[in-house]
């Protein structure tokens, strides 16, 4: 699989951390020390298909496709628009892929590398030739404002890339589920209602919608799979971990990722970092990040890369491409 094109987009509004200290009991030098992050960027009425429509006309441009000849699109988030249509089928339709079969995926944080996984096993199977692969997120909507542990960490987002068949480029993946630990990390619920279901009353709803999260257990979570993991792809690439030019790792605390530059013993110069300015933008993050870089020319002499990334679920995975 190679990767012909790459785009992102991210809402205008800035939120800073001390914007955030006037609607929370918080502060700027808690949130960058424990997290890294400094400001995030909010929909003010964009939905997750407006962000990932602006990210993949982007992608697709830069790879010199047209829309025309995207022949599927997959579309990782836990925010889409709405469950029907699905929101890929709602990017096809603002972006003219007329040609292209849609759906979406939900793997939370790990979404786009999973989504990413899907559309390399559609191509080596030959179904299909060009899929655009979009991670895009409206955390903003399942976010409690008034919840000072999770409101400073999430933001708004999105990143896609076109990928293409291409026997030249080794890929190989690894990823894993652990469904027991699912309410470590958990929201967005739509409880089952009918005429048969008392008591789901509009407070019980609201609760179960925002996201809830026992930060330190995703935290014990991702320090040790993530390095797991990326051990693990490199083993079945059959790649040493010091012949890896960059680390692309989901973007939720920057002490997450030094963790994991320390256990795997790489230099930390080697895992690029952007959690700063955006947050932790869930399926989004990595694509962000993927497509900073590539447009910033620091891929230009990249050519073995590992994406990795974790979340609810609980997912995690790594991914070996070569560029
Ligand atoms: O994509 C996957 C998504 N999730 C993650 O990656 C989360 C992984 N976990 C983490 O990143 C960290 O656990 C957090 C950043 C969420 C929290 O950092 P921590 O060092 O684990 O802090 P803590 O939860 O142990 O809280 C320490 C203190 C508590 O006060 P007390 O009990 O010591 O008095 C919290 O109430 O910090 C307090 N606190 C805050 N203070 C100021 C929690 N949130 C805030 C806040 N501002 N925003």
């Amino acid at each position: 699989m190679k990767i012909l094109g790459s785009g992102h987009y991210v809402p205008h509004t800035k939120v800073t951390n001390d914007d955030l200290a006037k609607i929370v009991d918080t502060n700027d030098e808690w949130i960058s020390s424990r997290t890294g992050i400094r400001s995030r960027h909010i929909s003010d009425g964009e939905e997750a298909s407006d962000l990932a429509a602006n990210a993949a006309m982007e992608a697709i441009k830069d790879s010199g496709l047209n829309a025309t000849d995207i022949d599927m699109i997959l579309l990782a988030t836990l925010t889409p628009d709405r469950m029907l249509p699905n929101c890929a089928c709602t990017v096809q339709k603002k972006i003219g892929a007329v040609n292209a079969t849609c759906f979406d995926i939900n793997a939370a944080c790990s979404g786009f590398l999973f989504a990413l996984n899907t559309a390399n096993a559609y191509l080596t199977a030959g179904m299909y030739k060009n899929i655009l692969v979009i991670g895009t997120e409206t955390l903003s909507k399942v976010t409690d404002w008034s919840d000072r542990s999770t409101c400073v960490l999430f933001g708004d987002g999105a990143g896609a890339v076109v990928v293409t068949a291409d026997d030249s480029k080794s890929f190989y993946a690894v990823t894993g589920a652990d469904g027991v630990k699912g309410p470590v990390l958990a929201g967005a619920s739509t409880p089952l209602r009918n005429m048969l279901i008392k008591g789901n009353d509009d407070e019980n709803l609201a609760d179960s919608y925002f996201m809830k999260m026992d930060g330190q257990e995703v935290f014990k979570f991702a320090v040790t799979k993530v390095p797991e993991c990326i051990g693990q792809v490199l083993e079945k690439a059959d790649v040493a971990v010091e012949d890896i030019d960059l680390f692309v790792l989901h973007q939720a605390n920057i002490r997450i990722i030094s963790s994991v530059s320390k256990r795997l013993g790489v230099d930390p110069e080697k895992f690029p970092v952007n959690l700063h300015k955006y947050g932790n933008t869930s399926a989004a993050s990595i694509p962000i990040l993927f497509d900073e870089l590539r447009k910033s020319g620091a891929l230009d002499n990249a050519h073995k890369i590992v994406l990795s990334g974790f979340g609810g679920g609980l997912t995690w995975g790594a991914s070996y491409i070569e560029l």
